[in-house]
């Protein structure tokens, strides 16, 4: 996949300023990455084994709240509009602004590098096609990059726009 040099939605660019985490249109017709993954079934699969995968990561699970049902179903929510799919995240939620979502959660790199790990897995599990999984980890790895927060001078207290919590 290219990506649009200076597209609002460019997933390449950690310092994209609209943050949308959403990957660009694919550059010739096809179909979307959703289709690919198999759908809004592949992709809540996908995330249900991804977050089965924090739970069982003691390190990685204390990053994360109590309870992990909420931000479960907002993260299928979003994976599916990411992935070219209907934008009921943003419907719901507003813009996605990924970062400032994650400034009251304190991510070191090792914490980025354990949801990559985390991730890989659940792709892989899902039965994706190979080339499939690395264009998506290859998209995801700079997303999760920037959501490196630790020692950083960001607000944490919980953010108090309804829209963002
Ligand atoms: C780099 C390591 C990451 C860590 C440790 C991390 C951790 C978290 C935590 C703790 C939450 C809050 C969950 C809750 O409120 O229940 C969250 C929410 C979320 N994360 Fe991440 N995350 C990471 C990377 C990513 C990446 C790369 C993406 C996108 C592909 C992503 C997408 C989301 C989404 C969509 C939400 C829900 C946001 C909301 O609407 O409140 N995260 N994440």
């Amino acid at each position: 996949m290219t990506f649009q040099p200076g597209s609002p939605i460019n997933p390449a660019d950690p310092a994209d300023p609209s943050d949308s985490g959403a990957p660009s249109e694919p550059a010739a017709a096809g179909p979307s990455l959703l289709d690919r993954l198999g759908g809004r079934d592949a992709v809540e699969a996908v995330v249900d084994a991804f977050y089965s995968r924090v739970e069982g990561d003691e390190e990685l699970r204390a990053v994360f709240p109590d309870d992990l049902g909420p931000g479960r179903e907002k993260q299928k929510l979003f994976m599916e509009q990411w992935l070219g799919g209907e934008p009921r995240y943003s419907e719901r939620y507003g813009h996605p602004q990924l970062r400032l979502r994650h400034f009251p959660f304190v991510i070191s790199e090792r914490a980025a590098g354990r949801w990559m790990r985390h991730m890989t897995g659940a792709l892989r599990e899902s039965g994706a096609a190979d080339d499939l999984v690395a264009e998506l980890l290859t998209m995801l790895g700079p997303l999760a990059q920037h959501m490196v927060n630790e020692g950083q001078p960001v607000p944490r207290e919980p953010l108090a726009d309804p829209y963002l919590s």
